[in-house]
């Protein structure tokens, strides 16, 4: 089949439609598929039926999936699929309602070696709400000011799993877990390895502090990037049908959920994600 791949947003995002995932693709929808990714950010593939194992196998299209970390959530027959759901609690700590990133961020950067690609797999999703937002990082940093540009290149930021700036409750960890996951250090600006395009690369949830810059220039700094990155202008928002795989780079994007559907309605989605490389 050939790819044909339909706006969603404007400036990002795209929609693939026909395409059954559970069926070998041509060498020629692999490449496509892939370059769909590069210049949207964002790609939905519509209508999909999956069981976890070709879920998993069809993934391998984008990348290489990864075994995930969290047992209690790891799908009990797929090591690479975890499962978000709207019955998820923070078993470890206060026992409540647990929403995956629902402050804005981008995954795995409190990891030396951040996941290049995140998929959700909407499973079941609620009839209102529940929408995961997007924001382009190639064009928040596109728009910077030359003079911004030029005092944040080469600045680098810590970034650990409980920041102490964190917008939204994370799930509590052992302390063992605790001590696999000592702090890290990322470019506040990294280029794409693929597109060689720059990106601002910003998690609000996991920044702790720019290096070698005192507390409270720090915060202003990450204030004040964050608050232009988010800007409605370099947003998407996606709206889940049932069966929609979406396929995110987090390299130039970031995201969010949003928890705002009716209670008593279910959301379960099937994550994956693809091995990436260290940010540069
Ligand atoms: C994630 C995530 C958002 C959502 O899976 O990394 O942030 O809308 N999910 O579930
Ligand atoms: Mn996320």
């Amino acid at each position: 089949m050939t790819i044909a791949v339909s706006d969603l947003g404007g400036h990002m995002a795209g929609a693939v439609e026909g395409l059954d995932l559970g069926r070998p693709q041509d060498e020629a929808d692999v490449r496509a598929l892939r370059q769909a990714l590069l210049d949207r950010l964002v790609l939905c593939i519509r209508g999909q039926a999956l069981e976890p194992l070709p879920y998993r196998d069809a993934m391998r299209i984008f990348g290489k999936p990864m075994k995930q970390i969290t047992p209690a959530a790891t799908h009990p027959d797929c090591d690479e699929i975890l499962i978000l759901s709207s019955e998820d609690r923070d078993t470890l700590g206060d026992g409540g309602k647990l929403v995956v990133g629902a402050a804005w961020h981008t995954d795995d950067s409190y990891k030396a070696v951040p996941c290049a690609l995140t998929m959700l797999y909407g499973v079941a999703v609620p009839s209102t709400g529940g929408d995961t937002q997007f924001v382009n990082m190639y064009a928040a940093y596109d728009d910077l000011p030359a003079d911004t540009k030029a005092r944040i290149a080469g600045l680098r930021v810590i970034h650990q799993y409980d920041s102490s700036r964190k917008g939204n409750k994370v799930a509590k960890r052992t302390a063992e877990d605790m001590a696999r996951m000592p702090p890290v250090s990322h470019p506040l600006v990294r280029t794409h390895p693929e597109t060689g395009r720059k990106a601002l690369y910003l998690n609000p949830n996991r920044m702790e502090l720019v290096e070698g810059l005192p507390r409270a220039e720090s915060d202003a700094l990450l204030d004040a990037l964050t608050a232009h990155a988010i800007q409605p202008k370099y947003q998407y928002r996606h709206k889940w049908r049932q069966g929609d795989v979406l396929v995110w780079d987090n390299r130039c994007t970031m995201h969010k959920a949003n928890a705002d559907y009716p209670d008593g309605e279910r959301r379960r989605m099937h994550r994956v994600i693809v091995q990436g490389t260290v940010p540069v």
